[in-house]
């Protein structure tokens, strides 16, 4: 860690929203979870890491004018190309730029580590939205961050291929630690008997145990929030489903100590380095 990095008494908390499967409710969880903490009085950023359909813009309802790209390119900071969300979060469109990430060279990997260090004191946490699938994005994101979620439905297909995910993770790259969150469960119990299946497979073949990070119910109030493109915290705080969001809120306030080294530099140098995560 260099000597910019240690000065800082806070860093930014890397946390990483994967899934394997699409569709079980990233995105939401990014959105609604970053309310959540924001009610709270976190300071939340968040990577709109995903370039699929049903994106973070879409959701939100923004439209971003500028993404990464930009500021890779040296035409934007990357100040200018962050949007302000719902109660004051804030996120950066990654867009195309996103894919390119690890192509560009020592000096725009410089541009943009210096301007991360001056975000490092503003925020409390950075979300980063992952696409569907184990790309090679996904992993890399997924490695760099000081923690994952890894969202899971009782569908079988979703509890496979999160399986795939964590797999890949801790073979390839030795990452032993995963909180489980499972989404669009019908009530505690399945969420529970959704823990307890991948949680053994993950015991009995990779050597490692999850970290149960609670449950978000299927409600929908979500589906009634995404189609007036607001997040269900902040349109309906009230529904069953807005209450799960702020205690999984308050587990993940209680769970993320402050990271050692140098929180969004650290992250970034990671991707762009390609170094394993392994601490
Ligand atoms: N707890 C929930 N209750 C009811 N519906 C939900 C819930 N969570 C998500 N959904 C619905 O599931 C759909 C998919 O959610 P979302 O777009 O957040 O998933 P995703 O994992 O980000 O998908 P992708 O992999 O395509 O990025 C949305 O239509 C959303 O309304
Ligand atoms: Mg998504």
């Amino acid at each position: 860690m260099d000597q910019a990095a240690s000065l800082h008494h806070r860093t930014v908390k890397v946390i990483a929203i994967a899934s394997g499967k699409g569709g079980v409710g990233k995105t939401n969880i990014v959105a609604n979870l970053g309310c959540a903490l924001a009610d709270l009085g976190e300071r939340v950023l968040i990577l709109d890491a995903d370039l699929g359909l049903g994106n973070l813009d879409v959701l939100l309802g923004y439209a971003p004018q500028y993404n990464l790209a930009h500021v890779f390119a040296g035409e934007k900071t990357l100040a200018e190309v962050m949007v302000t969300g719902p109660k004051g979060i804030r996120i950066i469109p990654a867009s195309s730029g996103i894919q390119e990430i690890t192509r560009y060279g020592g000096m725009e990997q410089r541009i943009l580590l210096d301007q991360l260090d001056q975000l490092e004191e503003e925020f409390d946490y950075l979300f980063v939205d992952t696409a569907a699938g184990i790309s090679d994005l996904v992993t890399s994101f997924s490695r760099a961050a000081h923690e994952v979620v890894v969202v899971v439905t009782p569908e079988p297909t979703s509890l496979t291929d999160a399986y795939a995910l964590v797999k890949v993770l801790n073979r390839q790259y030795g990452e032993s630690r995963f909180m489980l969150l499972p989404n669009m469960v019908k009530n505690r119990e399945e969420a529970d008997a959704v823990y307890r299946k991948l949680n053994l497979v993950c015991e009995k073949f990779l050597d490692i145990s999850l970290d149960s990070l609670g449950y978000i119910p299927h409600d929908p109030a979500v589906s009634r929030a995404v189609r007036r493109q607001r997040a269900v915290v902040d349109a309906d705080p009230a529904a069953p489903v807005s209450r799960s969001f702020q205690l999984v809120a308050g587990e993940l306030q209680r769970r993320t100590i402050q990271p050692k080294a140098g929180g969004l530099q650290f992250f970034w140098r990671r991707i762009l380095d390609g170094e394993p995560a392994r601490e």
